[in-house]
């Protein structure tokens, strides 16, 4: 077979199907900065591309680039906008310039778990949210979960205390910031693909982050190890622009959303499942993780909560309270 005739026989098989896309179907680019291995939003990503794909056939395709590969997530938001990228799936402290609502996913020790988080999405205080900054152009599709944020170092962090005068590398979060400065640490805004470096050439001493993103990223090679603090919820929300909602054809649209919201009921409900995958492939691969005691995780509970009152205008009580009422 000449290779030309191979390529055709393969295509013929679909073999080629996922690559390229055919004319006269939508183009869906999705962009995200994580991985697609053991991680909630790659594993959601890849399913939703699957469906969109097979289902969708000749009026909609979709390509997912993950690892940053298309875009950091300070860019993405403005490329959409641009209409160079229809679909993203920041985290929520990640949309600071747009709104300042989701600074509640943010206060440490605001959400018990994921299913408070998920519980708090679904009152109408929580869907509202989606709908934050279609003034600003984009509209929220679904929220999608990741898992609760650990904190690790270039040393042990057994206490708040140890965790005082070190640099740690922060999502773009006021939040976030108040929290590391409430433990007398340094806090720095970076981009998600710049951390493994960052950690390694010692630009940082510690990070934040997920199970699945420090598995994802190999942030334990470069770290003494992981503390187990639950302290926060990292969570995402996808989202597209106003105005490339407002182009599609409403069947088109209604058939995208349906798939949308059957992908993320489905993979929501695996978070917990994919977070201590990745929770153990740190420990297969020789990470340290170390575990807190009710005494000593209540010491960080009272050096961080005390970020609530700063923040507490932009996120009001009732919310706080709402979260609250969840948790217990
Ligand atoms: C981070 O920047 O640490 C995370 O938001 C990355 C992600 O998408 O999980």
């Amino acid at each position: 077979l000449t290779t030309a005739a191979m390529a055709l026989a393969l295509t013929a098989t679909g073999a080629f199907a996922s690559e390229g896309c055919d004319d006269g179907e939508i183009v869906v680019k999705f962009a995200h900065v994580t991985n697609t291995d053991k991680h909630p939003k790659g594993i959601a990503a890849e399913l939703l591309k699957t469906r969109v794909n097979a289902e969708m056939d000749g009026k909609m395709c979709m390509e997912v680039y993950p690892n940053s590969t298309l875009y950091d997530d300070d860019k993405v938001l403005e490329a959409m906008l641009q209409g160079d990228v229809q679909l993203a799936a920041p985290s929520l402290s990640k949309f600071e310039t747009f709104t300042k609502v989701f600074r509640l996913f943010d206060l440490p020790f605001m959400f018990k778990n994921v299913e408070a988080v998920d519980a708090f999405q679904a009152s109408d205080a929580g869907q509202e949210m989606m709908d934050s900054m279609t003034k600003r152009g984009l509209q929220g599709l679904a929220f999608w979960h990741n898992g609760m944020k650990q904190m690790s170092a270039n040393k042990p962090l057994l206490e708040p205390g140890d965790a005082k005068g070190l640099k740690f590398r922060i999502q773009p979060s006021e939040v976030l910031q108040a929290q590391f400065e409430a433990l007398g640490a340094n806090p720095q805004k970076m981009a998600f693909s710049e951390v493994y470096g960052a950690l390694q050439q010692g630009v940082v001493d510690g990070q934040e982050n997920t199970w699945s993103n420090v598995y994802g990223q190999k942030f334990f090679e470069v770290q003494d190890g992981t503390t187990e603090t639950n302290h926060g919820a990292l969570d995402y929300l996808v989202v597209a622009s106003v105005d490339w909602l407002d182009s599609l054809d409403e069947g088109v649209r209604d058939q995208f959303l349906t798939i949308m919201d059957e992908v993320t009921t489905e993979r929501n409900a695996e978070v917990g499942k994919v977070d201590m995958e990745a929770r153990q492939a740190i420990l297969d691969a020789g990470g340290k993780i170390v575990e807190l005691t009710p005494e000593q995780r209540q010491a960080w509970v009272d050096a961080m909560k005390p970020v609530w009152d700063q923040f507490l205008e932009d996120v009001g009580q009732e919310n706080i309270d709402a979260a609250q009422a969840i948790n217990a």
